[in-house]
């Protein structure tokens, strides 16, 4: 099994930069995803590690070999990486049958016809594609089409596993089904994978190591467990988790020997040894970390309910006091009218705390 290496890559686009002095380490045979919002430069990421763009500066190592260096000029071709690659669209060719399709890449490397044949009916039969082995990529659906792009990769054997919003054209369904696949695909080959998606639920589902990317640069680099209850940023916490995560701005106070933060309607104990600027903090709350009352209790916070969005298996209530806004996420169907009042609590231990200014966690 190889790794993969970025030291310093940079690429930029005229004025745009792309990637910003990355370095990304993929261990051998982890499955890594890219996950961040549009433009933030995840395929780019990706294009550069397959050899489909050049670095403006920096380095890439897939194992031991250096694949580019501007210094050392370095560049070895996508076709010299061993790459598997799935994009978006499942780039088959059109005029090829379902067997040429798969079989072309073998032809290309040159494999003993008795080799190629059987790794074709090991691969058609992995995907449960036996029968369409005649049949035009037209003549399919678009799931058939890209277990037919599964089916390539698979046949093609690579130790590197590339892709990007492979799943992006499923419908919900096919979704859930083609990412179990894609998983086994990754056990099976035992190849090392870097997974690009907008989706979180698809980053953690499916990942070993999540990379949160914004604007080019990489936010975090961690464990889904971790992505989710120990972001590195505001921005994180943010874009991971749905319904969004609770931000709480706080105001820490001494005094007495105990330190609190303050937010308003309610106030829980403070680690005095954070470093805190101007006393000002954010605060991120997960809504499933929320437990509620219908009846009142000591201690407890008194809310309205603004809105109640129950999706089947859980339930989405918006609530507010005078000072907060709190969304809570319930297990089951939860049924309750928007006059009636709430109360909750939650512990503080369920807190991250962040820098008001930077957005930097502030444990990290
Ligand atoms: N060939 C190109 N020429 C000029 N600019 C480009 C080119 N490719 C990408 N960019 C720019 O580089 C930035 C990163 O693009 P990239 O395709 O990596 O984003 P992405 O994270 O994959 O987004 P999406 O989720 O929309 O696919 C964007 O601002 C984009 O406009
Ligand atoms: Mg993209």
């Amino acid at each position: 099994m190889e790794d993969i290496r970025l030291t310093g890559v940079r690429k930029t686009y005229g004025k745009e930069v792309a990637v910003e002095n990355m370095d990304l380490l993929v261990e051998p045979g982890d499955f890594l995803t890219i996950l961040g919002p549009s433009g933030c430069g995840k395929t780019t990421t990706l294009r550069l590690i397959a050899g489909l763009e050049e670095p403006d500066r920096g380095e890439i190592h897939l194992a031991d070999r250096l694949v580019f260096s501007r210094e050392q000029g370095v560049i070895v071709p996508p076709e010299n990486r061993n790459l598997g690659l799935i994009f978006q669209s499942y780039a088959l060719w059109p005029h090829m049958t379902v067997r040429r399709n798969i079989t072309l890449g073998l032809e290309h490397a040159r494999l003993p016809r008795e080799k190629i044949d059987r790794r074709l009916q090991q691969a058609l039969e992995k995907v449960q594609l036996e029968e369409l082995r005649d049949r035009y990529p037209s003549e399919l659906s678009g799931g058939q089409q890209q277990r037919v792009a599964v089916a390539r990769l698979i046949a093609m054997a690579p130790t590197i596993l590339l892709m990007d919003e492979p799943l992006s054209n499923l419908d919900a369904m096919l979704r859930v089904d083609m990412r179990g696949e894609l998983r086994r695909l990754h056990k099976d080959l035992e190849a090392t994978t870097v997974y690009v998606t907008h989706d979180q639920v698809e980053a953690l589902t499916l990942s070993d190591t999540v990379v949160v990317m914004d604007k080019a640069v990489v936010q975090q680099q961690a464990s889904p467990y971790d992505i989710y209850h120990r972001p590195a940023s505001l921005f994180v916490a943010e874009f991971v988790g749905n319904p969004r995560i609770n931000r709480l701005d706080g105001m820490v106070r001494g005094g007495n020997g105990e330190t609190t933060v303050d937010f308003g309607d309610v106030s829980v104990p403070f680690d005095a040894n954070l470093n805190v600027r101007n006393g000002s903090v954010v605060a991120t709350l997960r809504p499933e970390a929320i437990q509620l009352s219908k009846t009142e209790k000591e201690g407890w916070l008194k809310v309205r309910i603004d809105a109640v969005q129950p999706t089947g298996s859980e339930t989405v209530i918006k609530t507010s006091s005078d000072r907060l806004k709190l969304t809570v996420l319930q297990p089951g169907f939860f049924q309750m009218a928007t006059d009636e009042p709430l109360w909750l609590r939650f512990e503080a231990e369920s807190l991250n705390f962040f820098d008001s200014e930077t957005g930097k966690n502030l444990a990290a």
